[in-house]
């Protein structure tokens, strides 16, 4: 048995590697087939950490298949099936079976995406681009693309590349001499997503500079927004393209033109909303977008693929700032500015295009139509039948796959959390709250391929009367 390191290279441990990776798949094929019926283990957040995972790291290893063991009772079996159609909190995708598949050979192949230009992982992730250029029916000419671990680190990237631009606009290249030298842009947006706030903390622009103006709690208000582009040169303006609460997105065709007119950097926050331009239903949400200077989408959420995988586009004529801010300078480096390691913040980075490129390939642009159809669907009728409900309101109209309501009888976030307890003590479904318009609320976001209107609307129901009725018997 191999457990103290000395004898890793005699194989023996393979066959018990063999054991566990084929009982693994045997088991997802299993759960992938019964998903429908098979109970979600609710987020509980005073959960104790199981008491395995407080133990020191062994003197000794245990050896693969007792490690495999311990994993599987200690670990696995408190996992949050997240991956469950009916897991509804958030935005959170599932993974389809090919791009599990294509996980599987990105560990196994374990290729590093820096060898520039000949490397064929480079060529892939640049192929995967161009078909989610296609799928989203985004200008081939006109725009470029890079991964990233998910839709924080694309906005992150996208805003350090438009602090780039906003320093030459002052005569001051910020990668080189930092942001000593200027006073921080104003960046402009409406109800943006925190992963906004966090990019600014980090890029050391500060929460401060983000100013938001909305227009009925909603959308970025364009009256506003215009008075401040007269009034400041070299704005960051970002845009809502599918806003995490609402699903809503703000009016791109305008805002594209006052950005165009008063030399705006135009960023759009699209983690999911991209999307909807797979299917003609569903593109108005994104129209206008490709007027964007960066655009930030991700694999993980729509795209059904695992964790991590997120990527940003950006403006080719915007592309040397891209270089300028990620630009890796080492001597035993390439100094080629198209360099993997020049356009990213990671120097050695996992190949995260891999499993979407799988999951596109095996489904193709028919494929992803579907799903897209199959969440809006189900969305749009679970808003019809919540406007039906004598306790339950919806507080926006459903748009795209995104369903905002609240019970009637909930007036502060404590009694919103009991309720929210009390529905996912089901088993049946799992959501998260939110506060909208001041009124505590919940929201159903569907966004996983496997969602069936047939098999878990009246399940989602079930589960919101039950939750709703032992709510109001505590
Ligand atoms: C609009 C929007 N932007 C950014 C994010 C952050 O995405 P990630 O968790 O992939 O970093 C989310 C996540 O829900 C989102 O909805």
């Amino acid at each position: 048995m191999l457990n103290d390191g000395s004898n890793l290279n005699d194989f023996k441990e393979l066959d018990d590697f063999k054991e566990a990776a084929l009982e693994l798949i045997n088991h997802y094929i299993n759960e992938t087939k019964e998903i429908h019926s098979l109970p979600i283990n609710s987020l509980n957040q005073n959960q104790n950490k199981p008491s395995y995972l407080k133990t020191s790291l062994p003197k000794k290893g245990l050896g693969l298949s007792s490690a495999v063991k311990i994993f599987k009772q200690k670990v696995a079996s408190q996992f949050v099936q997240n991956y469950h159609p009916r897991f509804f909190n958030w935005v959170v995708g599932g993974r389809t079976p090919a791009s599990i598949l294509g996980d599987f050979y990105t560990s196994i192949y374990d290729q590093i995406v820096m060898l520039c230009g000949y490397g064929v992982s480079v060529n892939l992730e640049n192929q995967t681009i161009e078909w989610l250029k296609e799928l989203f029916n985004l200008p081939e000419d006109k725009f470029c693309g890079v991964f990233t671990t998910g839709a924080t680190e694309a906005n992150l990237c996208a805003l350090a590349t438009a602090r780039q631009w906003y320093g030459e606009g002052f005569g001051v290249n910020i990668s080189q001499n930092g942001l000593y030298e200027i006073c921080s842009p104003k960046i402009i947006a409406g109800l943006p997503h925190s992963s906004i706030d966090k990019s600014l903390q980090i890029l050391g622009l500060g929460r401060a500079s983000l100013i938001k103006i909305t227009h009925n709690h909603t959308k970025l208000d364009l009256v506003s927004l215009e008075k401040m582009l007269q009034a400041h040169k070299n704005v960051i303006v970002v845009a809502n393209c599918g806003e995490v609460n609402t699903g809503q997105s703000d009016d791109l065709i305008s805002i594209g033109k006052l950005c165009h007119k008063y030399n705006a950097w135009f960023h759009v926050d699209a983690a999911f909303g991209l999307f909807s331009r797979c299917d003609e239903s569903t593109k108005s949400l994104s129209e206008g977008i490709e007027q964007a200077d960066s655009i930030t989408c991700d694999g993980h959420k729509l795209g059904n693929v695992p964790y991590a995988c997120g990527f940003f586009f950006l403006k080719k004529t915007r592309y040397k700032y891209l270089t300028q801010t990620f630009s890796t300078i080492a001597p035993y480096l390439s100094e080629h500015c198209d360099h993997p390691m020049n356009t990213r913040v990671a120097n050695s980075q996992r190949l995260l295009a891999l499993p979407l490129w799988f999951s596109l390939l095996a489904y193709g642009k028919k494929g992803y139509q579907n799903m897209i159809r199959k969440q809006c669907h189900f969305s749009t009728l679970l808003g019809e039948w919540i406007d039906k409900q004598d306790n339950y309101e919806l507080l926006m109209p459903v748009s795209f796959n995104i369903v905002l309501f609240r019970h009637k009888r909930v007036s502060s976030v404590k009694e919103n959390q009991m309720l929210i307890a009390k529905i996912c003590a089901t088993k049946i479904i799992s959501l998260s709250g939110t506060v909208f318009d001041q009124k505590p609320a919940l929201r159903i976001a569907a966004a996983n391929w496997a969602i069936d209107s047939h098999d878990d609307l009246p399940a989602v129901c079930e589960a919101l009367l039950l939750g709703a009725k032992n709510f109001l018997n505590d």
